[in-house]
């Protein structure tokens, strides 16, 4: 089911039906995202709370592949969604969000910010997908990853988001919400998972 909506929702529920759309993934698999930091986004019907819905998405996921073991069936298909998905949302927050707010001198340094973040990510995915996910140091370097993500989602929702919202009206924010949509889904389809060794051992 699309977490994907015009009106208002409370945050707790916008949070409970991104982890749902987790859990479709591998029902058996626990999703324990904990406590998350702290947001006015979660819930509202524009673009930051439809990146906010997806960023709950990927910290459940995240949690989950910590809840596999060596390389059983859910750990590749978690693994596999995860990657498509953060590769999806990275290109469509650039194109939907970064580009407008690159453009914008006061908040050039944010987006810039942002965007060299998500390079840093896709190569540290390319590296995990080229590794042996059997191996006991998989998980070490998995764990390395998500440190990383979940520090910059927080840096978004807490940092950049705030900064870019006070120079956007909210007709901007609900058209980039539906461009963020549409092309969400088209990177995430069209998305390869590149298999490549960048980090040391
Ligand atoms: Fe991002
Ligand atoms: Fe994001």
């Amino acid at each position: 089911m699309a977490v994907r909506t015009k009106v208002r929702r409370s945050p707790e529920a916008a949070k409970a039906a991104a982890i749902s759309e987790a859990k479709a993934i591998a029902p058996d698999r626990a999703a324990r995202i904990g406590s998350t930091p702290a947001t006015t986004f979660r819930g509202d019907p524009n673009i930051f709370g439809r990146l906010v819905e997806d960023h709950d998405k990927h910290r459940a996921l995240f949690a989950m592949i910590e809840d596999t073991v060596g390389k059983s069936p859910d750990r590749v298909r978690l693994f596999s969604e995860l990657v498509h998905e953060i590769k999806g949302h990275a290109a469509a927050e650039e194109q939907a969000l970064w580009s407008t707010v690159l453009r914008n001198p006061e908040t050039t340094e944010d987006a810039r910010h942002a965007v060299a973040e998500h390079k840093e990510i896709d190569d540290m995915f390319a590296d995990l997908a080229a590794r042996d996910m059997a191996s006991p140091g998989w998980l070490r370097r998995f764990a390395a990853t998500k440190e990383k993500y979940l520090h910059h989602i927080r840096e978004e929702e807490q940092e950049q988001f705030v900064a870019a919202e006070k120079h956007l009206s909210p007709a901007d924010m609900r058209h980039m919400r539906s461009v963020f949509n549409r092309r969400k889904s088209a990177e995430k389809s069209g998305a390869e998972v590149e298999r490549k060794i960048k980090l040391k051992a």
